[in-house]
């Protein structure tokens, strides 16, 4: 897969893809990444890239020739079709779902506004969607189109090794994933949970299912009403909530 960004700050995602999951996948050949400032496709001595807000208002707002000249020659450097997704606040909030989507795809153009945001003209004309990464400003696209590679990135076959497989298949199904302990078995914060240890792989699995519903209701009740729950899935979390109630009517019971 194929991932050109169009950026102000190139070295910004060539560093921090250079790391990790992201950066073994590049390495072996399975994403490779490219960054393009459109300030080298830009004219004048001072390669000029914004420009005032008409109508008044602070800050400044990128220009459309610079980003549609640099877009143009992203285009024509890969023969692949390739959207365009423009990271903004403004966009639908990205989920697995959509990662999952994108990490499919052969190419994708990723595009980090600066500043106030981007003449809407070039986002009507040069854009096919829009996405954001949370309910949050922040000062340009690159933090967020890091993301979308990250999560793309490890997603790509061969990316992740066989440990760090297991952890994502938890995540496919939509619930938050189960608590994870290493040695020391005993520790002055606490002991591991018995199971673990027990060695009946089927009672672990059962054990990380039910903590994984169990949290997932617990703190995001949102994401229990999309998961797909299986009878099986019902009677572990129904198993959750009464042993939860439990712990909470003992006199120092700490859930
Ligand atoms: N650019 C600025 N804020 C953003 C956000 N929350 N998501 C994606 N891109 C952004």
């Amino acid at each position: 897969m194929r991932i050109d960004v169009v950026t102000l700050f190139p070295d910004y995602i060539r560093y921090c893809a250079g790391f990790g999951v992201v950066g073994r996948a590049l390495e072996r050949g399975l994403l490779a990444v490219h960054g393009w400032n459109p300030r080298d496709y830009a004219e004048g001595n001072y390669r000029r890239v914004d420009d005032r807000p008409f109508g008044g208002g602070p800050g400044m707002v990128m220009m459309i020739d610079p980003l549609r000249t640099c877009l143009q020659a992203v285009r024509a450097a890969d023969p692949a079709p390739a959207p365009v997704i423009y990271l903004s606040p403004q966009g639908p909030r990205l989920t697995q779902r959509k990662v999952r989507e994108l990490a499919g795809r052969e190419r994708l153009i990723l595009l980090c506004g600066r500043y106030e945001g981007v003449d809407e003209r070039l986002i009507q004309a040069e854009v096919d969607e829009e996405l954001s990464i949370g309910d949050y400003v922040l000062s340009g696209g690159e933090p967020a189109a890091v993301v979308v590679i990250d999560a793309i990135a490890r997603l790509q076959e061969g990316a992740l090794g066989d440990a760090e497989s297991a952890v994502q298949d938890s995540f496919e199904d939509g619930l938050l994933d189960c608590p994870h302990y290493t040695r020391p078995v005993e520790h002055a914060l606490g002991r591991v949970p018995e199971v673990l240890l027990s060695g009946n792989h089927a009672e672990i699995a059962r054990w990380r299912r039910m903590e994984a519903l169990g949290r997932t209701w617990l703190r995001r009740p949102d994401l229990l009403d999309e998961a797909r729950l299986s009878p099986a899935d019902r009677a572990l979390l129904e198993a959750f909530r009464r042993q939860y109630a439990a712990a909470l009517e003992e006199p120092d019971g700490d859930a």
